[in-house]
């Protein structure tokens, strides 16, 4: 079973097909969550999977088997490579194992917290991380160390999709179907798309998917009203996100399948609105461009 997951600048959903009909996720009481997370402490590095003697033992057995099958295969691999094949497994297990129990959201993952609830915990605690749209900053020059930390929070807030999603529909969920933006916010210009992409693939399988696709947002929003059309018809679909705006122009509706004929991104979206607002109607309340104050201040 594949799940849909649409990753947002600002929220973030999922859903399956099931006997031909969209099931959503329900996150809570809602269909959606606000894409943040609070970490009370540091941000963990998923890799960083601490196991017991018995999980090392269980560990060294999927280690011995995953050599045999790949020397059966004739195929090269690491010692490095099977271990860390078979520490992801054996966290995916226990992951799993922990989230059958009837412990709260915030307990899993060590506490991190999600969606509204996390920029609550951020104003209770004063302290720790709280990380929002992590996605806009996936195609921007990053330090490796910062790249590493923004995958692993993309695979915290992946996984947390994928353990209430398993949850809800009582199997666990190991193929995802990714929506993208057309164009990626960027400061790299072209290569910041391949590098989003390379950091939400890692992340996903951080997160224990094993088969990752993409698919673009305006042609997932396009499937959407199609399947709403009885008619059919030429149509351009728009959806305008926090991050980015993305456009489709397809033949829509009707029994037939829907063909995309085209997709279009434009790298702005709410947030830019959200901050040109800010900027020009609310920080003059606090005197931008009205006191001595450099603007650069305001931010
Ligand atoms: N009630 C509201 N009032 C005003 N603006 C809103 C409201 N709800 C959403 N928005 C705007 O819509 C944006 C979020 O839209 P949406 O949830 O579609 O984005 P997203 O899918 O997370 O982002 P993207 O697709 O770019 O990654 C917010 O950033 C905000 O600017
Ligand atoms: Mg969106």
């Amino acid at each position: 079973m594949r799940l849909g997951i649409d990753f947002g600048t600002s929220n973030s959903a999922a859903a399956i097909v099931r006997d031909g009909k969209l099931l959503p996720i329900r996150f809570g009481e809602a269909e959606q969550f606000r894409t943040s997370v609070y970490f009370p402490g540091v941000v963990p590095d998923p890799d960083d999977f601490q196991l017991d003697a018995g999980q090392e033992h269980e560990l060294q057995q999927l280690i011995d088997s995953a050599a045999r099958a790949a020397r059966a295969a004739g195929q090269e691999r690491t010692p490095q490579a099977l271990r860390r094949e078979a520490l992801r497994a054996l966290r995916r297990e226990w992951m799993e194992a922990r989230a059958g129990k009837e412990r709260s959201a915030s307990d899993l993952l060590q506490n991190a917290v999600y969606g509204d609830d996390a920029l609550e915990a951020y104003f209770e605690e004063h302290e720790g991380n709280l990380v929002q749209s992590p996605k806009s900053m996936l195609g921007y020059n990053l330090h490796p160390r910062a790249r590493q930390t923004i995958t692993g929070i993309a695979a915290h807030i992946l996984e947390h999709i994928r353990l209430t999603a398993s949850a809800q529909l009582g199997q666990p969920l190991r193929s995802a179907l990714l929506g993208r933006p057309v164009q990626f916010r960027s400061s790299i210009g072209e290569a910041g798309n391949d590098q989003a992409l390379d950091i939400l693939r890692e992340a996903a399988n951080q997160a224990g998917f094993d088969q990752i696709d993409f698919l673009e947002e305006p042609a997932a929003a396009a499937m959407h009203y199609h399947a709403e059309s009885s008619d059919r018809h030429q149509a351009v679909i728009v959806d305008i996100g926090g991050g980015t705006t993305d456009i489709a122009h397809a033949e829509v509706g009707g029994s037939e399948a829907p063909r995309i004929h085209r997709a279009w991104g434009i790298a702005r979206g709410g947030t830019d609105i959200d901050l040109a607002l800010s900027l020009s109607g609310y920080m003059p309340l606090f005197g931008r461009g009205i006191t001595r104050v450099p603007t650069h201040h305001y931010v």
